[in-house]
């Protein structure tokens, strides 16, 4: 599946065609998906092999720490969010992330696992989770990292697992996926009534592009760790990143 054809779920529903508060958005949606859909098909998802049980944990593992992190980012900027419009939103996006926490933590605890303390990131994920996410100088660099780029990348990701999953698991993401439809439009708004100058597109520009470029990374990262785990299948059409 591409990243394409998950945009017309996701993404989509943030979108607005026409609107002309909203084209700057649009722009920048359409040329992700456009450089999501030129991907060699091992970088446009984390999910090019049938996903075993003990990959599903570490698949568990990675969406947890994620959502963890961008609930403590989240809530670190809010006391420097002075748009009391943006402030309101990101303050329900961190209740939302820190359910997402604890959905898949749970997911994770009925197969044994209790938590994250024994598992460790990739240095490509803390570059790009720990690192990048949190470092946006202000709520527009903040959100087109965030909201408008990694959303739209997770949320397809999502979206191209789910088939993949046991029930439990699909019943989680579930209940995640609006979440982060909720978050996209957020994303669109800040940037509809908030990016209005040349000056604050191009760096708008530059994280995304920057944010798109961690991702694969990110991505690439895990392929390598599944195939160094044991846990890539290697008859797979498409083997996995070395
Ligand atoms: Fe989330
Ligand atoms: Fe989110």
């Amino acid at each position: 599946m591409t990243a394409t054809t998950a945009g017309t779920g996701t993404a989509a529903g943030a979108r607005s065609r026409g609107s002309a508060t909203g084209q700057f958005y649009d722009e920048l949606v359409t040329g992700l998906e456009t450089a999501r859909a030129a991907l060699p098909a091992e970088e446009a998802s984390f999910f090019n092999r049938p996903m075993s049980e003990p990959e599903l944990i570490e698949w568990l593992c990675f969406q947890a720490y994620y959502e963890k992190r961008a609930a403590e980012f989240i809530g670190r900027w809010l006391a420097d969010t002075p748009q009391d419009d943006a402030f309101t939103l990101l303050a329900r996006q961190v209740r939302d992330e820190a359910r997402h926490y604890q959905l898949l933590m749970r997911a994770l605890d009925r197969r044994g696992v209790s938590s994250l303390d024994r598992w460790r990131p990739e240095p490509e994920w803390e570059e790009w989770i720990d690192g990048w996410y949190p470092s946006g100088a202000d709520t527009l660099e903040r959100v087109a990292a965030h909201n408008v780029t990694g959303e739209i990348g997770a949320a397809n990701a999502m979206v191209a697992i789910r088939p993949r999953l046991p029930a439990d698991v699909a019943a989680a993401l579930d209940k995640i996926l609006p979440d982060e439809q909720f978050h996209m439009r957020l994303g669109r708004t800040v940037l509809a009534r908030h990016c209005t100058s040349d000056e604050d597109r191009a760096r708008v520009r530059h994280r995304v592009q920057r944010t798109f470029e961690l991702e694969q990374a990110g991505r690439a990262a895990y392929n390598r760790r599944m195939a160094r785990l044991g846990l890539a299948d290697l008859d797979a059409d498409t083997p996995p990143l070395a």
